[in-house]
């Protein structure tokens, strides 16, 4: 008895494990999700003030709003996707169009914010 308890809880913990790797955008970077759009309010904004200038709205990506930025820049895996990795490319590196590009850590929270769609 005492074992079949200990099997239970086990599948419940796997079960609550499983759950939490559900994508909040149910996978798809285009759909029209209102949990996207408020961790995009929560994530990104905050991290992109000096880019809105430039990428507001003709330059991709348009980073207003979680629905203008089209789905190249919201399908992982987040660590190697153009928006995380763009200072890269800079010269010199870590430099964008004349500004400091993402920090390590500010390109942390790009690429998991991504992995989290
Ligand atoms: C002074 C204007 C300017 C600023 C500021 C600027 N960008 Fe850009 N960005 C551009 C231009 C022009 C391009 C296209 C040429 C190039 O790739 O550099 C571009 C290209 C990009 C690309 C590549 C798009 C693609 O699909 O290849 C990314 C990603 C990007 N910018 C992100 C950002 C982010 C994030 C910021 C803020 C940290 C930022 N940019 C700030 C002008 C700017």
């Amino acid at each position: 008895m005492g074992s079949l308890r200990l099997a239970l809880a086990s599948l419940l913990v796997l079960g609550a494990c499983s759950v939490g790797e559900v994508p909040i955008g149910g996978g798809n970077p285009d759909a029209n999700n209102s949990a996207g759009a408020a961790s995009f309010q929560s994530m990104i904004v905050p991290l992109v003030t000096e880019c809105i200038g430039c990428h507001g709205a003709a330059t991709p990506p348009n980073l207003t709003s979680f629905d203008t930025l089209a789905a190249k820049y919201k399908t992982g895996p987040g660590a190697s996707n153009i928006l995380v990795t763009k200072g890269t490319l800079g010269i010199p590196s870590g430099t964008h169009q004349g500004i400091n590009y993402f920090t390590t850590e500010e390109q942390a929270i790009v690429a998991a914010w991504i992995d989290s769609l």
